[in-house]
């Protein structure tokens, strides 16, 4: 079996996770899922970076001891990542004895290489970044990425690694692996630097307790992004003395993927492989450098006060919806922004109204023609089983190449194509012919089979919600693989369970500027925001009950076809697709409306009104208007419309 190894950054547990470190977190796990789906043996590595002289700091000020801080915030990052469904395999600690044994190996290996002298560094260092730093890229004397502090001035006895020695083994890797450093924007930046010169870098600290002790000189400690780096390795038995050790070391390393912020390329893709060419070790196969998230587009952080906490994200529409978030709205590799409208907005509409419609729909009308029980019949729908075959090669081209967005971007193909479906194929008027029995199981078998499908492509993003899918459509979620489940099948009866609205529609929010909190949740079915000025608000004896309210079943539906009421200068006829049913309606509405500036519009209609007789037409349900006073009527729209039977509240 292929097998494939990846790892994330470790995250420096000085602060807690936000939505930044979530998102790389949550990409990585889609690509780790795609993978175990791809039928790779898998390995998914995160972990913590403890040895920061910021986790130090962070303990004393709260009196703790650095270790007992340090195992206080595990659990606060494995907490997070679990409620996040992240399905890491393994997750290391830089504190732990295995990693000790790693980078004493890997230093000790370098140190024998003759990679490794004593010298002396003077000059600035960004404990922030914990990073050493050039005059050069200072920018009014203070680092830019945290140009509230101020970089420390030292003067201290170094060990260097020999960098500058590997420049152009560095230069001929990248010239002989294009794919060694990912997205090809960052592999150019990062190619430029090497050919711009390496200079040594410092290896060690001096003078510092809270470290990995140097093994040929223990008054000085492993340099904390030099240690950091080495968990990838120490993670999978890297020096390990024993026999198990060394096996795991054989056959995961090298790891086939780091995925990594764009801040910390460099380490990487310049430092790590030179370290491993020093210990004549194989480098990884590939990094991976992601872009930013940004918060109502600014960087996130907490002088600003721009910190989301994924988990309260999380909470506000669930798991799912905020990875598919995460990976549909942001492209892989280039930065993406978060803000709480958004967020709605796109539960809304990729969620609620559609997949979680489709899906409500269809096992509505399996259950009200066939009693839940589709099957085919022979006469498939060969235009839907093509466009799927298509979405899956997409999908499958998409993910190998870590474009998530495109793979997201594919299954919404298939599940767009499926409401097309429905709307063209109109069970509902099937339903109402003998002669089309088996066309009608067919159509409802293939819509079942189309969302299954859709169901599939999405499970490493959304794991617990296609899980829950493919029960709706009757089929197992068990030990899914592409090769088997990621094919059109038409293979015997499936028994769908008709149920609650997967993702109930959330009213939208209004958020002021810089809103990093969640907006507090309406009471269900109230809309937030105010009357209408001049209208007075209804005293309290005259409101209604929200079950009074929720008694009105509103429905979107689209108009097919729409003429004069013969006769009548006030009525249009309509036909519209109420999505599990066309109707014909007569509306009040023809002096402002010419019937074919109606025609495909997507309107409101009132769908569990008593049918009436105007002008001699029965009129099934009523379409919704604002009447200005003294003004023609104006029909309720939609800017983005969800599609025909999403229910409006
Ligand atoms: N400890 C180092 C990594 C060592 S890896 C051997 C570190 N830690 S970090 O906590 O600062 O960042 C962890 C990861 O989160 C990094 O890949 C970083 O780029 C990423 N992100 C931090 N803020 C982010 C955003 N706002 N958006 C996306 N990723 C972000 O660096």
């Amino acid at each position: 079996m292929k097998r494939f190894f990846l790892t994330t950054a470790i995250d420096y547990v000085n602060s807690r996770p936000h939505l930044g470190t979530a998102y790389e977190k949550v990409c990585a796990d889609v690509i780790a899922r795609y993978k175990r789906l791809a039928g790779f043996d898998t390995r998914f590595l995160m972990g913590d970076d403890e040895h920061s002289q910021n986790v130090y700091k962070q303990a004393i000020e709260q009196s703790l001891d650095p270790l007992a801080y340090c195992d206080q915030m595990e659990q606060v990052f494995r907490t997070a990542w679990r409620h996040l469904d992240v399905s890491f395999d393994d997750f290391i600690r830089t504190t732990e004895p295995r990693h000790r044994t790693g980078t004493t190996y890997l230093a000790q290996r370098i140190y024998d290489a003759g990679d490794i002298y004593e010298g002396v560094y003077e000059g600035w260092y960004c404990v922030s970044c914990e990073e050493f730093k050039q005059e050069k890229d200072l920018v009014d004397g203070n680092c830019p990425l945290h140009p509230t502090l101020k970089p420390e001035w030292i003067r201290e006895k170094n060990y260097f690694f020999r960098l500058s020695k590997y420049q152009q083994p560095l230069l001929d890797h990248f010239r002989d692996h294009p794919e060694f450093m990912q997205p090809d924007t960052r592999r150019n930046e990062i190619l430029r630097l090497i050919e711009g010169g390496l200079v040594d870098i410092s290896m060690s600290r001096a003078g510092q307790s809270w470290g990995i002790p140097l093994p040929w000189d223990p008054s000085s400690v492993v340099y904390v992004w030099f240690d950091a780096l080495i968990n990838y390795a120490s993670a999978v038995g890297l020096g390990a003395p024993e026999d198990t050790g060394r096996q795991m070391f054989e056959r995961w390393w090298p790891a086939d993927l780091h995925i990594v912020g764009k801040d910390i390329t460099r380490f990487h893709a310049v430092f790590w492989p030179a370290m491993l060419m020093s210990a004549k070790l194989p480098v990884p196969r590939q990094v991976f450098g992601h872009g930013f998230m940004t918060i109502n587009g600014q960087r996130m952080s907490k002088t600003l006060g721009t910190i989301i906490d994924p988990i309260e994200a999380a909470n506000r529409l669930g798991v799912d919806p905020l990875r598919l978030y995460l990976v549909k709205e942001v492209s892989f590799g280039g930065d993406g922004d978060f803000s709480w409208e958004r967020f709605d907005e796109r539960y809304n509409v990729d969620l609620a109204n559609n997949l979680g419609n489709l899906v409500s729909r269809v096992s509505a009308m399996a259950a009200r023609y066939r009693s839940g029980a589709v099957r085919p019949t022979g006469a498939r729908s060969d235009q839907l089983v093509r466009i799927a075959e298509q979405v899956v090669a997409d999908y499958r081209r998409a993910m190998d190449a870590f474009m998530l967005h495109e793979g997201a971007a594919a299954a919404y193909r298939l599940i767009d194509a499926t409401n097309e479906f429905i709307a063209a194929t109109a069970p509902w008027t099937l339903a109402k012919d003998p002669a089309s029995a088996d066309r009608l199981t067919e159509v409802l078998f293939d819509a079942a089979e189309a969302i299954r499908l859709a169901a599939v492509l999405l499970a490493p993003i959304m794991p617990a919600s296609s899980r829950e899918i493919l029960r709706r459509v009757g089929v197992s979620a068990e030990g899914l693989t592409l090769d088997r489940d990621g094919r059109w099948r038409a293979d015997g009866e499936r028994v769908l369970a008709q149920e609650g609205p997967l993702w109930p529609r959330k009213e939208q929010t209004i958020v002021t500027d810089n809103q990093t909190q969640a907006p507090s949740t309406p009471a269900p079915g109230t809309t937030p925001g105010t009357a209408a000025p001049g209208t007075p608000a209804p005293q309290s004896s005259d409101r209604i009950s929200i079950d009074d309210f929720m008694k009105v079943e509103m429905r979107v539906a689209k108009v097919l076809a729409a003429e004069r009421v013969p006769k009548s200068n006030k009525l249009l006829k309509l036909q519209v697709d109420a999505g599990t049913e066309h109707r014909t309606l007569v509306a009040g509405i023809a002096e402002a409306y010419e019937p074919d500036a109606l025609v495909g519009k997507t309107v409101v209609i009132v769908f569990n009104l008593k049918p009436a007789k105007l002008m001699g037409i029965e009129s099934n349900g009523m379409v919704l208007a604002a009447s200005p006073d003294g003004g023609q009527p104006r029909v309720v729209t939609f800017e983005d419309p969800p599609p025909p039977g999403s229910r409006v509240r």
